[in-house]
């Protein structure tokens, strides 16, 4: 695989539908409340976690004031737990009164008035999956007109509570409902998961017509282990998930936990790099309030953010597995660029990795590279001219490649200045 290998797959992807109404021609990115604050309902003893609307107000500050929003995270989602256990007298969803006494329209445009959107969770089944109501056959018009009437902009539909024939028919009628609504609404499908996310179970040229993403695999952890599982699950399936990811139709290895507890710095740009290479959503669950320099600076990294939002949409791979447990990703990108990734999967020192571009299958030429981790860039790298790359232990080396012509083009230049 190389650059070469890019354009083909692009004609593969054109051949292909998506959920055609506009949005979410590059990957979401944002902010999701699962991974860190899960099902915290007690907002009495815990106040500043709970599943309740300051967190969701909070956490919308923090992405418009602390330079988040102007590097794309845009999306304030609310996942499971923020509903009353009963529906209204008109049958309606309701959120919990005590946690949301203000009620989700108005912390619809809380999040509006800062420039950003609102994302919601419902589950396709009698139940969510922590017990709250479910959105069975009957319910999905009302519950898309809801959603609609509080103008909240994203909805992720989970799967629990629901057996195989509900969920085939109710995926796609929540796509037609919150169409007939007149909303544009981003539709994350959890359906995939609960199919075990791989061919004949899931039809991914279907999913791509009536989703705008998919939750193929299982929820991430606060671990390494956890970001290890999901890419080597990732990975091992790539030749079946890759080419079903595209503009407006996008594989979700789940959400970013950078910030958090379970990853090193090493480990934390490991993910960011290789959810920058799967094209993945870059949804962060994190606690905005209280983060590290060290996890901001990563995933504030705009070279690595620019290569997630690719605008060709073109999901990267996994090319090498060497016995020295390096492993080699390649991503191919816009104007000819690409993106690689080394990671180690050792456990010792850093690693001295020999390898050349033309190893890695790339085209004769010079090629300017960009170290996106270390801010450092080399001219002239010759193809065939042997490299060692050091990469330490779970870490990973970024680099993000083009070209270079006797005259560069006006639009690569005008990329370097963007992406530098
Ligand atoms: C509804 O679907 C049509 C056909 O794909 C599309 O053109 C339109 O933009 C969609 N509208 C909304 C609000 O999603
Ligand atoms: C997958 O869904 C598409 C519709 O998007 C359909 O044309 C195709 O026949 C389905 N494939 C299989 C194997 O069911
Ligand atoms: C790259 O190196 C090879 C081998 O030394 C040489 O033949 C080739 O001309 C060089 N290419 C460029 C573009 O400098």
């Amino acid at each position: 695989m190389g650059p070469l290998a890019g354009t083909q797959l692009l004609g593969l992807i054109s051949l292909t539908a998506a959920l055609d109404n506009g949005l979410l021609k590059t990957p979401p990115m944002g902010w999701m409340a699962w991974e860190r604050f899960r099902c915290d309902v007690d907002c009495r003893n815990d106040p500043q976690n709970c599943i309740g609307e300051n967190l969701f107000k909070d956490m919308a500050d923090r992405l418009a004031e602390d330079g988040w929003k102007e590097l794309g995270y845009e999306y304030v989602i609310i996942d499971d737990c923020w509903m009353s256990l009963i529906r209204d007298k008109h049958g309606r969803l309701q959120p919990d009164p005590s946690r949301f006494p203000g009620g989700i329209a108005k912390l619809a445009r809380y999040v509006h008035d800062r420039g950003l959107k609102l994302g919601i969770y419902a589950d396709m089944g009698t139940r969510t999956c922590m017990g709250f109501p479910g959105t069975t056959l009957d319910k999905i018009e009302l519950d898309a007109q809801t959603f609609a009437s509080w103008e909240v902009d994203y909805l992720k539909f989970d799967g629990c509570n629901s057996n195989p024939v509900q969920q085939m028919l109710g995926y796609p009628l929540m796509s037609k409902a919150l169409n007939d609504t007149g909303r544009p609404v981003a539709y994350s499908c959890s359906w995939p998961c609960y199919q075990g996310g791989l061919p004949p179970y899931v039809n991914y040229s279907l999913l791509g017509d009536i989703c705008h993403l998919w939750r193929n695999y299982e929820d991430i952890q606060d671990s390494w282990d956890s970001v290890l599982d999901i890419v080597d699950w990732f990975s091992s399936n790539q030749d079946d998930l890759q080419p079903a990811a595209g503009p407006g139709r996008w594989n979700d290895p789940d959400m970013l936990i950078i910030g958090n507890f379970g990853l090193s710095v090493d480990q934390a740009r490991s993910q960011m790099a290789l959810w920058a290479i799967m094209a993945a959503p870059l949804i962060m669950s994190n606690d905005l309030r209280n983060l590290d320099n060290s996890a901001r600076a990563i995933l504030q990294n705009k070279m690595a953010i620019a290569i997630n939002q690719d605008p060709l949409g073109i999901q990267g791979r996994r090319l090498l597995q060497e016995s020295s447990r390096i492993e080699v990703y390649w991503r191919p990108l816009s104007q000819s660029a690409s993106a690689l990734v080394f990671l180690s999967r050792r456990t010792d020192l850093p690693y001295h990795y020999h390898t050349s571009l033309t190893k890695l299958k790339y085209e004769p030429g010079n090629y300017k590279v960009y170290n996106v981790f270390d801010g450092s860039s080399v001219t002239r790298l010759n193809a065939t001219t042997e490299i060692s790359v050091s990469v330490n232990p779970s870490g990973v080396v970024m680099w993000y490649l083009l070209p270079e012509q006797q005259t560069e083009t006006r639009s690569q230049t005008r990329q370097h200045h963007a992406l530098l």
